[in-house]
């Protein structure tokens, strides 16, 4: 346990009104669950993206490589992988020259990716990085005369804020230099029962998702959440493009967390914001890529127009 975590919980629990990061659901347990928000019917996103990799493989890799340039594809929370593992494997069977390193806070998903890879595809220059984003991008070292290609996938991006998400990709541009790429996978507006659906599944999952959360908090910080005493609230804003999802609190009640020496009240019906997932009109991309000082270079839908994975690169 560290203690950015440590500080994190303090601070998001005693802010008016009470937030937790979802960067922090994936520990394993968390990651075990939301392989399984993957595989549910209502979870469209992850389907969607899989068909573009399966159908547009060979125009991705086109991009990739152009001007016979090796590249390195540096992944930013990885996951599982089982998308990405699309691409991986027919780069290989194209005798491409590339390397893989996926970046993940989640040390376990990691470990488990690396144990696959190296089984499933051994001949793949891997190089696995554990932390946060931008602070193990810098050990991502990539040679100049190799391509960096980002890979965003998932609709992570949909976790910031719009801001949020100019101030994200305007430093990831940085870092990044003219020959380099980004692919980004974005969820797009559509029918609201559908959003709304994706993040309130009939089996419950993505509420036990929601709730290991507090499982977490009691296990690492010593603290003694009722978890029968919170439930699951999504809710989707058509105006907004904007999926939220809260732990409620059922009851009065005051919880103590040991490793933090501190005490924090709920009211009755009080909410604790735990996620964002916030859906783009397509026209909106294009803006996004300009404020965050990229260009479009190409986009790639699904067959139902559901999804996108966005090609970019600087803007010169
Ligand atoms: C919603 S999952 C998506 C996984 C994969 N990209 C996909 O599309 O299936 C988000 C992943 O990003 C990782 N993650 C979340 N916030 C992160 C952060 N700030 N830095 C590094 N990894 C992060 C999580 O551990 C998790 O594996």
């Amino acid at each position: 346990m560290d203690d950015q975590f440590a500080r994190d919980i303090m601070h998001g629990l005693s802010s008016t009104p009470k937030y937790l990061s979802s960067k922090y659901f994936y520990d394993k347990q968390g990651d075990l669950l939301f392989q399984k928000i993957m595989n549910l019917e209502e979870y469209y996103l992850t389907r969607c993206e899989y068909e573009i990799f399966q159908n547009q493989k060979d125009q991705l890799l086109q991009q990739f490589s152009k001007d016979t340039c090796p590249f390195d594809l540096i992944e930013f929370g990885a996951g599982d992988g089982k998308k990405t593992k699309v691409l991986l494997e027919y780069f290989l069977q194209q005798g491409a020259d590339f390397s893989y390193k996926p970046i993940d806070i989640s040390r376990n998903a990691l470990e488990l990716l690396a144990k696959d890879l190296r089984k499933s595809l051994p001949g793949l220059d891997l190089e696995t990085l554990q932390g946060e984003y931008f602070d193990v991008l810098s050990h991502a070292k990539s040679e100049p005369n190799r391509r960096k290609v980002v890979l965003f996938l998932g609709s992570n991006i949909g976790n910031f804020l719009k801001p949020v998400a100019v101030k994200f990709l305007s430093q990831l541009a940085n870092s990044l230099s003219q020959k380099d790429l980004l692919l980004i996978g974005v969820d797009l507006v559509k029918d609201p029962k559908t959003i709304a659906r994706a993040y309130n599944d009939s089996q419950g999952i993505t509420r036990e998702f929601n709730l290991n959360l507090l499982t977490r908090i009691n296990r690492d910080l010593g603290a003694d959440f009722d978890l029968d005493n919170f439930d699951h609230f999504p809710i989707y804003n058509p105006i907004t493009g904007t999926a939220r999802s809260f732990l409620i609190s059922r009851a009065k009640q005051t919880v103590s967390i040991e490793r933090l020496n501190a005490s924090f009240h709920f009211e009755a019906w009080e909410p604790v914001h735990t996620e964002y997932s916030h859906k783009y009109r397509i026209d909106e991309l294009a803006g996004l890529a300009d404020e965050s000082g990229f260009k479009v270079v190409n986009n790639y839908f699904d067959s139902k127009m559901n999804f996108v994975d966005c090609l970019w690169q600087l803007d010169d």
